[in-house]
């Protein structure tokens, strides 16, 4: 079929390209052991040109894929069967802040960072913040419900929904709940759309909540030797102060991120791990704060620690947690990213620690994640005598066990990077048969001929 002339019937060139770059480029996103294989990529600016693309993907049974800004780490956005892409690029456009309604309507493609400028520059606040900023656009990350450093305080994506208009995949628009705060009138499908990872619609334009800014963050940085410390040291924060973020990486991670030489930690002692913790400087939380870290370093729970004195020194001490994703790219790591009840985490932590030592001594671990939100990141750093493939068959003995350790945990397999190709097969681990077979007669009801992001998600 010739799918260039095919589309040409209703975009115009510049909406179409199949230049070996572009096909390279969209058909992988940042999970790199995946080989892209598109056949053609697609630029629809308005919500009328996904409609037609997803019609006539329906009518020719031609497996699509929507695409954001690829910064996902499951290959959800991945293109490796001749499938066609539908890039949300130049659907970017802010169009709406609602001061009243505190709402901001704007186009899936709309980077997240852009999103968070403009509610601020408005005097209001979009909470969902992560690393990947810069690039991700907002459709993505309603479609993966991404979460990131804030959610201990705001929650994930889902709750900061008000609206959305989609494509579903028998090329239907919907236009969900419009905003409205109260809409007692059945089934919310917003719900489903989002965290569907593209398999069940395109999102082409979101109404996101807004709030107000927090106010004065203040950062502390802590050294502590324990994973139970580092739980001790969760509760009495999270006990006496409102958290926007409790954050923790190890002494690998660390070592990494200085040998880039953009920032250092300004703790005089090394340690194992570290803590992250922010807060706003509101109702004499500073004063609490310290209060606390006296009494954690009188229990021997931290060994030292540091609270920033100015913003620059704030987003430095970020920068120590944020940068480990680029610093740690080097060593090609293979990621994970899994949570368990918080409580569990030391749990999860020593076994999985056991596990490498017992199987795999040579490999090198960089461990960090959200532990408030008992989210951890798992990355296995290749080490040098190992061929990639070596590494990752390797390191796919690993998920082995450590999902079935997750599974007795009660945990689950993804906890905010999604499923795309990467954890598909170990759905199961987390979901139970019966909710497997309701998602997969959901797909059918949205997406019957299944061209929609086609072997996502879904086993
Ligand atoms: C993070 O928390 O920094 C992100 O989830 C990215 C990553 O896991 O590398
Ligand atoms: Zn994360």
């Amino acid at each position: 079929m010739d799918l260039k002339r095919l589309f040409s019937e209703f975009l115009t060139e510049t909406q179409i390209s199949d230049s070996s770059e572009d096909l390279e480029n969209y058909g992988k996103d940042w999970t790199k052991h995946f080989t892209p294989n598109a056949s053609l990529v697609l630029f629809p600016k308005t919500t009328e040109d996904v409609q037609k693309i997803v019609v006539c993907c329906q009518k020719n049974k031609i497996a699509v894929i929507p695409s954001g800004g690829r910064t996902g780490l499951s290959a959800g956005a991945t293109a490796t069967q001749k499938e066609v892409i539908l890039s949300l690029e130049k659907m970017n456009k802010i169009q709406e802040l609602n001061p009243i309604d505190q709402t901001l309507r704007c186009q899936a493609g709309a980077v997240l960072e852009n999103i968070q400028n403009h509610a601020l520059e408005n005097g209001y606040y979009y909470p969902v913040d992560f690393a990947a900023r810069g690039s991700c656009q907002i459709g993505g990350t309603l479609a993966t419900n991404a979460g990131g450093i804030k959610v201990i305080r705001y929650g994930l994506t889902r709750n900061w929904v008000a609206g959305m208009t989609v494509v579903t995949g028998t090329g239907e628009v919907l236009n969900i709940n419009n905003g409205l705060v109260k809409n007692a009138t059945g089934y919310d499908l917003r719900h489903l759309f989002i965290g569907s990872e593209g398999t069940l619609g395109v999102i082409t334009e979101v109404l996101l909540k807004l709030t107000t800014p927090p106010q004065d963050l203040q950062v502390m940085l802590f050294s502590t030797t324990t994973l139970e410390a580092i739980m001790n040291v969760y509760k009495a924060f999270r006990d006496e102060l409102v958290l926007t973020s409790f954050e923790s990486f190890t002494d690998v991670c660390l070592n990494f991120v200085e040998s880039q030489g953009r920032v250092s930690s300004p703790l005089q002692e090394k340690a194992p791990y570290y803590l992250l913790i922010e807060f706003e400087n509101t109702s004499g939380q500073l004063d609490k704060a310290m209060e606390v870290f006296e009494r954690c370093l009188e229990k021997e729970w931290v060994t030292d620690g540091v609270i920033s004195q100015s913003d620059q020194q704030a987003k430095d001490l970020w920068a120590l947690r944020e940068d480990i994703t680029e610093a740690t790219s080097v060593k090609q790591p293979y990621k994970n990213d899994i949570s368990v009840n918080i409580h569990k985490v030391p749990e999860f932590l020593s076994l999985m620690t056991q596990i490498i030592k017992e199987k795999h001594p040579s490999f090198q671990v960089a461990w960090f994640g959200h532990i408030g939100d008992g989210n951890l990141h798992v990355n296995i750093l290749k080490p040098e005598d190992l061929t990639s493939d070596e590494f990752i068959s390797k390191c796919k003995e690993v998920d082995v066990e450590m999902f079935s350790m997750i599974k007795k945990l009660g945990g689950s397999v993804s906890a905010e990077h999604g499923v795309g190709l990467v954890k598909k097969n170990y759905l199961d681990h987390t979901r139970s048969a019966a909710e497997i077979e309701y998602m997969k007669h959901i797909k059918q009801v949205f997406d019957p001929n299944g061209v929609l992001n086609p072997g996502k998600l879904l086993p």
